[in-house]
């Protein structure tokens, strides 16, 4: 008897699957330092001085508008914004602090206007919210294992009512889940230690959440984080233990399989330079051929590509961002028939590319140029037709004569007249339409 847990999973989870690529932004205080979200951690700056940024964020190029048409463009499906990050800066006009957006100089509810504009341009919108809180006085700050003043022995913990922290923390999440319409994503971060499942109250946690949106889904971090995935991966997941797991900063080697091998629902969360956060001096972009092979990979091993960009401290997203995004965007909107909806192969990776899989569509993602035929393997007199994905060209299924010995495999040119595959038509990633019998 399946699990109750993976049953109703798989149900909620049905329209992310399909998705396969979104988009992760980070932004708030810390865009200002502009040295990344843990720049309080790392540099252990005290609340009182971490308030400079506070008065004068003013969010002034502010256009999330903006943001969706970028995301749009770039063929992304969902979107997650952190709402909170681990400074405990509220993004929302939350009724729990006074430690939030509206009382900036910014004076606007970040989270409302971004919810708006991309559910306006019928991209899902989704939250992230950080369980751990810095400036909380109730969440453990001596002693911690990543508190800004974790190494203060005169921030020792005796007088923290870490359940009073967790009924703010409830309350926050209850008031996203209740005053900002239909959402579709809560993407919580992150557990640690001992710090994990019962120690945020998850299974009280959950039960509200599912009472107030049972669509929305959660990603594993109540119970994991980067390092660890939880029992999501089981075939007896808690109830806590989300709808996705969600690897970071890399790509699953063979997918995510739970004991019985069945495929749990996975994104990779990854950077377009190596900050979440805005990094001024963080120039270090991944170019677009990665970005779409790193697309390309995730959905040949049933995953999705969440990729993050992080606005600057006036809210625009950084132009070396959007021009990746644009490039990006240009490639799926000529091949996203072989991303969205696609997922696995049950044939062998070939040696040029990646394989993705739609029932009877099977893309072959071309990475490599070949010398002689690209090799289908396994796969004469399997295959209906060939076309070039971009522009529908047909391609034709090859029996040259250097090819004799080779009856059990397909083959094809993607240059018909030369009988050779080089250049790629497209060095990003040149997809085949293989319609399979
Ligand atoms: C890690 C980082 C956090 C970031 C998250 C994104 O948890 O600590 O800053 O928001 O990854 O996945």
């Amino acid at each position: 008897m399946e699990n109750k847990n993976i049953r109703e999973r798989t149900e909620r989870t049905r329209w992310f699957c399909d998705a396969r690529f979104g988009m992760f932004i980070h932004w708030g205080l810390y865009s200002i330092p502009a040295r990344g979200e843990w720049v309080r951690s790392v540099e252990r700056i005290r609340h009182e001085d971490y308030l400079e940024y506070f008065r004068e964020f003013t969010a002034e190029e502010y256009d999330p508008k903006e943001w969706a048409r970028i995301a749009k463009k770039a063929g992304m499906k969902y979107a997650v914004l952190t709402a909170k990050h681990h400074d405990g800066f509220c993004l929302w006009d939350t009724k729990l602090t006074d430690f939030k957006s509206t009382n900036t100089p910014a004076r606007r509810d970040l989270v409302r206007e971004y919810l708006e504009a991309f559910r306006a341009e019928g991209i899902k919108a989704g939250l992230y919210f950080s369980i751990i809180d810095w400036r909380h006085p109730d969440f453990p700050h001596y002693g911690d294992r990543q508190h800004p003043l974790r190494d203060d022995p005169a921030e020792k913990n005796a007088a923290r009512d870490f359940n009073r922290y967790l009924d703010f923390m409830h309350g926050q999440i209850r008031e996203l889940l209740t005053d900002y319409g239909k959402l579709d994503i809560m993407w919580y971060d992150f557990s640690y230690a001992d710090m994990k499942g019962a120690k945020w109250r998850a299974q009280e946690l959950i039960e509200m959440v599912r009472s107030l949106q049972p669509h929305l889904i959660v990603d594993n971090r109540l119970e994991g984080s980067g390092e660890e995935s939880g029992t999501i991966l089981t075939a007896n997941p808690s109830d806590f233990a989300g709808d996705f797991a969600c690897p970071e900063q890399m790509i699953p080697p063979k997918g995510i399989k739970n004991e019985l091998g069945d495929s749990v629902p996975w994104e990779a969360c990854i950077t377009l330079n190596n900050h979440w956060g805005y990094a001024a001096a963080d120039k270090h972009w991944k170019s677009a051929e990665m970005v779409v092979r790193m697309i390309v990979e995730c959905v040949s091993k049933n995953g999705n590509l969440l990729l993050n960009v992080g606005p600057d401290a006036k809210g625009r997203i950084p132009a070396a961002s959007v021009d990746i995004l644009e490039e990006v965007g240009r490639w799926m909107a000529r091949n996203g028939e072989s991303i969205y909806g696609c997922g696995i192969s049950a044939y062998e990776k070939p040696e040029w590319g990646r394989f993705t899989q739609k029932g009877k569509k099977l893309y072959a993602h071309i990475l490599e140029a070949q010398a002689g035929g690209i090799c289908l393997p396994n796969l004469a007199g399997k295959i209906e037709k060939l076309r070039l994905l971009s522009d529908g060209s047909e391609i034709k299924n090859a029996r040259h004569w250097n090819l004799a010995e080779y009856p059990e495999h397909a083959f094809f040119f993607l240059n018909q007249e030369s009988f050779d595959n080089y250049p790629l038509p497209d060095p990003k990633d040149t997809v085949v339409e293989i319609s399979l019998k």
